[in-house]
């Protein structure tokens, strides 16, 4: 049973993204919160796919195919959602994908096309539905950002890096402009999460796994279900008073310098369980010891 402060009980949500990894996994968690959930994708079989798990929920999941680049099926798309639905509390921005290019050399028409995906398709979609939520004086919106929203990954990711930092600044923007007529907009911030796309990049590039998990604390990759309770969190009433915030879904990436260590002494918690570090943590309270 969902606790009332998070309950969407008769509330409609719109996720792109929805045929597989966060998108997918946000989706869920809303239905399983109450939620209906209008679920878009340019891949209509995964959307479908999911929408089968809805509906064993009991929730109402609606596919719709849109390819979020293009406004002109955005806003094809809420109109679908004003036929089917007739409102919008939760807006999911989710949907997309990187081009990577090393600056000096990525065509320009790569840089738009990322554009058109990553920046264009959000603010439309956010428009769209702010539109929506401003007549009704309430919703929320979450669009997806990334570790490179608000830091730099090098790696060829100048296109990815410049529209994510451009997320960033619409959530805040956003927030500022409609936080006094009752919308809120938020971004979460992951790290690596496991889907087929970084699965590729590391089989191909084999040293980039633990070039990864060396900037993870937490010691594991994401999960796409590590999205789901700050899903919620941001679609419910328990969040009324969170709006503007780029919040970091990151095993503590964002919180450790580039040349610090984790663990006391610059142990690597990845080999060790968090029992392991417990056990340390009292071997170090009995002996008295004060490293610093
Ligand atoms: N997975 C990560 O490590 C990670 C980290 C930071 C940010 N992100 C961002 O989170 C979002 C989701 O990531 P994911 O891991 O679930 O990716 P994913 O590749 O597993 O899923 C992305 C989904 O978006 C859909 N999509 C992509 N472009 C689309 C478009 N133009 N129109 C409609 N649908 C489109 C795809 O069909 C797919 O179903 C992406 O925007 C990604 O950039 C992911």
């Amino acid at each position: 049973m969902t606790s009332s402060l998070f309950d969407l009980t008769g509330k409609v949500a719109l996720v792109t993204g929805a045929a597989q990894g966060l998108g997918r996994a946000m989706a869920t968690a809303l239905a399983e919160a109450g939620a209906d959930v209008l679920l878009v994708d340019r891949n209509e079989t995964g959307a479908r796919e999911t929408a089968a798990t809805l509906a064993q929920l009991g929730r109402r999941a609606v596919v719709a195919a849109c390819d979020v680049s293009d406004p002109v099926q955005i806003r094809e798309l809420f109109h679908r959602l004003d036929t089917e639905f007739g409102r919008i509390d939760f807006l999911g921005n989710v949907a997309g994908d990187g081009i990577l290019g090393t600056p000096e050399d990525i065509p320009l028409e790569d840089v738009e096309k990322c554009w058109r995906n990553l920046v264009l398709g959000r603010f439309c979609a956010c428009q769209e539905a702010g539109r929506r939520m401003l007549a009704a004086g309430r919703g929320s919106i979450v669009n997806i950002g990334s570790l490179a929203s608000i830091t730099a990954l090098g790696r060829s990711h100048i296109a990815y890096s410049m529209a994510m930092g451009a997320v960033a600044q619409m959530t805040r923007e956003l927030s500022t402009e409609w936080a006094g007529r009752g919308v809120r907009v938020n971004a979460i911030l992951p790290a690596q999460v496991i889907n087929p796309g970084l699965q590729q990049r590391m089989a191909d590039h084999p040293a980039l796994r633990d070039k990864f998990l060396s900037g993870i604390p937490a010691g594991r990759f994401g999960q796409p279900d590590d999205i789901k309770g700050l899903s919620v969190l941001l679609a419910s009433d328990a969040s009324s008073w969170i709006t503007g915030a780029l919040i970091p879904m990151d095993g503590g990436n964002l919180a450790v310098n580039a040349g610090g260590s984790v663990g006391p002494g610059g142990g690597d918690r990845r080999q060790g369980t968090g029992d392991r570090k417990q056990e340390s943590g009292d071997r170090k309270q009995k002996s008295g010891s004060k490293r610093k």
